[in-house]
């Protein structure tokens, strides 16, 4: 079946593809969520030995959808009955923006993979947060995923995630702190430890929510580390890893600009993935992205110290079946290596 909505979906450019795969998730879910249901029972894995408690929240299975998908957080619904047991909505700026001029989302369906420079268009806090009272709390957990607008200045940087953290704060089950985005010029220069240990400093003292910082594949793994550590010093819940690639070398045929995900992302982000577990499993709740598209990659990212996977441009190639898949090979490969529960797997390797 979802053979067949590719072979549509890839005739149409990929934003024009994305605008009909929302439009549909987001009314399906509105006005006939019993539709949902019949999608649920296929794609949605519960099994209570994938069951896990992590920042006093429940997540039913570790395979999550990683933030870029449902910027404006209109399809949570239909994303949930695609078999997604989180969802990073995201990433949300203070104020609405358009994101970068067109085209600017890019598929390699020989190479499995993406290259987007969509510079966070997303409908701004306001919108988002009265589309999130309708809905939260939510049946899965939800992760507020946050950037900066375009038009701040790297000196008020620190106010617009004040904003969104205080906006978001009641409606989501974690934040995401996103200073790892290609997209937004300057927007990398904030993975420094100065503004890292202002900003959950201040996350601080304005919130009790798991605040997560999620790292960028393109710094030596050792400036990472120290980055990582100062985010944990003070107060960050854990460390996603990783955002999209600026190494254009890794895609015949890449444009330079922009960030690219996928298959041609896999190494990249599971070396870095590795190095960061290697210093902060045990310690801090890692989530690993980037590439995955198969339960043995999703289980060798949890036996690296993954609590959690998430999935995006895989989704887009494979569709939805992917969820049920990864769920139920790590279960085999649960069985294999005499792991009752996940949290045996997650980080046997360390
Ligand atoms: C079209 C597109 C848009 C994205 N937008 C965001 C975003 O707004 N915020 C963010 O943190 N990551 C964003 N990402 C990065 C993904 O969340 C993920 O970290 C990255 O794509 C690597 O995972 P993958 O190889 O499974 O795609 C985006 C990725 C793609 C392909």
């Amino acid at each position: 079946m979802y053979g067949l909505v590719k072979k549509i979906m890839f005739q149409l450019q990929p934003e024009s593809a994305h605008d009909i795969v929302e439009w549909s998730l987001s009314r399906i879910g509105r006005y006939t969520p019993a539709l949902l249901s019949p999608f649920a029972k296929r794609f949605f894995v519960v099994n209570e030995r994938l069951n896990q408690s992590l920042f006093g929240t429940t997540f039913a299975h570790p395979v999550g959808l990683g933030a870029g998908f449902d910027k404006n957080a209109t399809m949570l619904k239909g994303l949930m009955a695609l078999g997604f047991g989180h969802i990073e909505f995201g990433t949300i700026t203070p104020k609405a923006q358009p994101g970068n001029p067109k085209p600017r989302l890019f598929r390699f369906p020989k190479e499995e993979s993406i290259q987007n420079a969509m510079g966070f268009n997303n409908d701004g806090l306001e919108r988002i947060k009265a589309r999130l009272q309708a809905h939260y709390p939510f049946a899965i957990p939800l992760g507020a995923n946050i950037g900066k607008n375009r038009l701040t200045p790297p000196q008020n940087a620190l106010e617009d995630y004040r904003t969104l953290i205080n906006g978001l704060n009641d409606l989501c089950d974690y934040m995401v702190i996103n200073v790892s985005s290609p997209n937004t010029p300057g927007l990398r220069d904030l993975q420094n430890e100065t503004f890292i240990s202002e900003l959950f400093s201040m996350a601080k003292e304005i919130t009790m929510k798991p605040i997560l910082l999620k790292i960028a594949p393109d710094m030596p793994h050792e400036s990472a580390i120290s980055l990582c550590q100062c985010a944990l010093e003070h107060g960050a819940s854990g460390i996603v890893a990783t955002n999209t690639t600026t190494d254009y070398s890794l895609l015949d045929g890449a444009k330079e600009f922009g960030g690219l995900s996928g298959k041609v992302l896999r190494e990249k982000s599971a070396a870095f993935f590795r190095a960061i577990a290697q210093t902060f499993y045990g310690k801090t709740t890692l989530i690993s992205v980037g590439g995955i598209d198969s339960a043995q990659e999703a289980y060798a990212r949890i036996l690296d110290g993954a609590s959690l996977v998430q999935i995006y441009s895989a989704f887009i190639f494979k569709g939805p079946s992917l969820n049920r898949d990864i769920n139920e090979g790590i279960l085999s490969l649960m069985d294999r290596d005499g792991f009752h529960h996940i949290n045996e797997a997650i980080g046997a390797n360390r």
